[in-house]
């Protein structure tokens, strides 16, 4: 075998076979397949796809390149969410905690910001004192304890290294935007962490990486296959993404609103994002419990609390405020009829709440705050966003990336559209 006839196979539009799929990805994984090599077979894939079989295969193979987690001995269910990325979406933050309050383990290993996409991780960072990096064994003792079950925190050195390595490789050479390769990256690493059941919430929409229901739902099927293949339970719903989720896009800012949600307040379709897929993955691990009671009650908010001190976080230490901000002014008066997503996050990105290059800092305070949302009346003259930043010449940028983001439209009957699209 070598990486040549693999790469023309695909070319050519021809079925990778086992062999091939293994030496490949195991071979990249020890260096022996190029990084050149790699990317011209991701290209042809892009171009040529794969077949189920194909992907299921690849997706072994991924997982195969480090080692598959096992919580298996818990005395709990296992159960996670993944999100494939949005603007604002910081339900991971109340959901993970709350369907611990549920009686589920929640392993939940995530990832930072990508793109105008946030992260997790960057996320909850703004938390001072909380770490990110929790060992394996510290992992079973977090999941396994009554008051805490819930664990966020960044994948391993040795979780599907073969993705690590070729997402590095896609995200500069174009080759993201693929179905099979987006599914066999989530899932491999999903499937490795060892969780026994899982719901994905697939993002349609101007901010998501699948911007149409049909490509979106290809992608949940695809994913939905490969972890039932894998022996975890897999449901996938599909959620919107035109708009950001809640009022804030940016990290300190995500976590204040995340902090409302489990103090039972907080933005509309934040908690009902939050509660629905609190409800699936509680069905999934087999409980019979109803997660709005434990949001009500405040045992979510207990399960929060435990949460970031068994990661070093005081809960109670004030947010980082960025130094700088800007106030962005209706222009006229009516509906607000659109609030673009990918204006938004890419805005927050640059005003320091993303990253320009890998591995460098985020800037905790940096963001978006959000005075209305598609469907609220508004003013002209009056706060529409408030923009906040420690490095305030991004403000020009952050303004340009929303300059077509924002409609305000009059005498209309306009009314948001559903927030959840499918299951
Ligand atoms: N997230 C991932 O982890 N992988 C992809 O390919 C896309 C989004």
């Amino acid at each position: 075998l070598d990486a040549v006839s693999v790469i023309t196979t695909k070319r050519d539009g021809g079925e990778l076979s086992d062999a091939q799929i293994d030496w490949v990805v195991d071979a990249f994984t020890r260096g022996i397949v190029a990084d050149e090599q790699m990317s011209a077979l991701a290209m042809a894939i892009v171009w040529r796809g794969m077949t189920r079989r194909e992907t299921a295969r690849w997706t072994a193979a991924m997982i195969g390149s480090g080692t598959r987690m096992d919580f298996t001995d818990l005395p709990r269910p296992t159960v996670d969410k993944h999100s494939t990325g949005g603007v604002g979406d910081k339900i991971t933050l109340p959901l993970a905690p709350l369907v611990a309050a549920c009686g589920a383990a929640v392993p939940q290993l995530s990832g930072r910001g990508l793109g105008h996409t946030g992260g997790t991780l960057d996320k909850l960072e703004s938390i001072r004192g909380w770490q990110a990096d929790v060992t394996v064994p510290r992992m079973r003792e977090i999941l396994a304890d009554p008051a805490i079950g819930a664990v966020i925190c960044a994948a391993g050195a040795d979780l599907a290294p073969a993705d690590k390595r070729l997402y590095a490789l896609r995200d500069v050479t174009g080759t993201v935007e693929s179905i099979p390769l987006i599914a066999s990256s989530i899932m491999s690493k999903k499937i490795a962490e060892g969780t026994a059941a899982l719901v994905l919430d697939v993002k349609v929409g101007s901010g998501a990486f699948l911007k149409t229901l049909d490509g979106a739902r290809e992608l949940a099927t695809a994913m939905v296959e490969l972890g039932r293949d894998a022996g975890v339970q897999t449901v996938a719903l599909l959620t919107a993404m035109d708009t950001p989720l809640g009022r804030t896009a940016g990290n300190a800012l995500e976590v204040a609103e995340s902090v409302e949600v489990l103090a039972g307040g907080g933005p509309a379709d934040v908690v009902e994002l939050t509660l629905t897929l609190a409800r699936e993955m509680v069905a999934q691990a087999g409980l019979r419990i109803d997660p709005a009671d434990a949001l009500a009650d405040g045992r979510a908010m207990d399960h929060w609390r435990a949460m970031i001190q068994a990661q070093g976080g005081d809960p109670d230490a004030a947010l980082p405020v960025a130094r700088h901000s800007e106030i962005v002014r209706a222009e006229s008066s009516g509906v607000l009829t659109r609030l673009d997503a990918m204006g938004v996050g890419v805005a927050a990105w640059r005003l320091g709440a993303g990253r320009a290059r890998q591995g460098e800092q985020v800037q905790a305070g940096a963001g978006i705050e959000m005075h209305a949302k598609p469907g609220d009346s508004v003013v002209a003259g009056r706060p529409l966003l408030t923009l906040h930043t420690d490095t305030p010449e991004a403000f020009a940028g952050a303004l340009s990336a929303l300059t077509d983001a924002i409609t305000i439209e009059t005498g209309s009957e306009w009314k948001p559209g559903e927030l959840i699209l499918g299951r």
